[in-house]
């Protein structure tokens, strides 16, 4: 493609990013669940006609929403997706998405400083409702990687899962639907726990799936207690020398004969892919104090060294792609 192409392209990319989180934001999805026009569906939200029409035709583009005889529609397989409560709702996602644009627009400010811009967990821990927002955005995101991960490794050959920093305990609660001989505990900061609960109870589990509150720099999480024990999206909030030190203590709570599983964004080799984990990379460097999309080769090297072995790599298509799995010698 030639330069001029490229560049156009890359610079229409925040255009359509926009109209989703305003259409999410101003729940015109709900709202199309029924069939309306252009002035129906602004009078129905309280919006400017005209403005209304112009984003409606905009959602028509990019074929999500569809235009008949001047009257709008969401269709039926995009509900579970966009609607409140559907099964498989993005809603929470888009409106992260949504608060992390302003950031974006001060990245030449961190390149500069290399200085965060606004600590992640300021913008969540002081506010129960964004916190929550926050944790089902994780549950949202999560849904298909944790499928495709059970795919690849052997999850229903554990009976015990520890799921550190677990947040809405998405994994733990989809691999126990899944192997109804295994028990999980969720591991994670007490407030975040209460929306845990509410999932757990959402997915009849309260049987098998356990949450227990701390601190995972400070608390111990186990010796050769679990048979797998997973960090999903854990890793990339700190440098390297935290992240390696979290790594050995993970392992240290696998059972010997155990499986460990890091899922999270990484990095190649030269750090110049997959775009999506380059682009973390500078998403979490704006957002924490040395948080980054570490290397695949780093993290092997940190298990390793915690003495893990029979160690492999792959991608998921999901979001992150990276996993990396190992066991721990019996
Ligand atoms: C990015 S979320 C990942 C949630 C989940 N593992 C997933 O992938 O869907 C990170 C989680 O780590 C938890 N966390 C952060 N610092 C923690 C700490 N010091 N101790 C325990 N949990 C912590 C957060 O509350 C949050 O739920």
């Amino acid at each position: 493609m030639e330069m001029d192409k490229v560049i156009g392209k890359i610079l229409d990319g925040y255009q359509p990013a926009c109209v989703v989180m305003a259409a999410n934001e101003l729940k015109l999805f709900d709202q199309l669940k029924q069939p309306a026009t252009a002035e129906q569906t602004a009078k129905a939200l309280n919006l400017d006609p005209e403005a209304t029409e112009r984003l409606l035709n905009a959602l028509t583009s990019l074929e999500i929403i569809t235009k008949e005889n001047q009257t709008y529609h969401l269709p039926e397989t995009a509900h579970e997706y966009l609607t409140t409560g559907g099964g498989h709702s993005l809603q929470q996602w888009i409106q992260l998405s949504a608060d992390l644009y302003p950031i974006w627009g001060q990245l030449s400010s961190f390149i500069k400083s290399g200085i965060l811009i606004k600590s992640i967990m300021e913008m969540l821990g002081g506010d129960s409702h964004k916190m929550r927002a926050f944790t089902d955005a994780m549950h949202d995101k999560a849904l298909k990687a944790t499928w495709m991960i059970a795919r690849e490794i052997p999850v229903g050959d554990a009976k015990s899962m520890l799921d550190i920093g677990g947040g809405p305990g998405t994994y733990s609660l989809e691999w126990c639907k899944l192997h109804n001989h295994l028990k999980a505990t969720v591991f994670d900061i007490a407030p975040v726990l209460e929306v845990t609960k509410n999932y757990i109870e959402t997915y009849n589990l309260q049987d098998r799936v356990e949450t227990k509150p701390g601190n995972f720099h400070k608390d111990d999480l186990g010796d050769s207690q679990y048979d797998l024990v997973l960090m999903a999206n854990i890793l990339h909030m700190y440098d390297a020398d935290m992240s390696k030190t979290l790594v050995a203590k993970a392992v240290k709570a696998v059972k010997p004969g155990g499986r460990i599983v890091i899922h999270g964004f990484c990095t190649d080799e030269n750090q110049t892919g997959p775009l999506g984990d380059t682009l973390f990379s500078l998403n979490i460097g704006m957002l924490t104090e040395g948080g980054r999309a570490h290397p695949v080769q780093e993290k092997i090297d940190w298990l390793k060294e915690a003495g893990i072995s029979d160690i492999r790599h792959f991608r998921v298509d999901a979001i992150p792609t990276g996993v990396i799995t190992g066991t721990r010698p019996a």
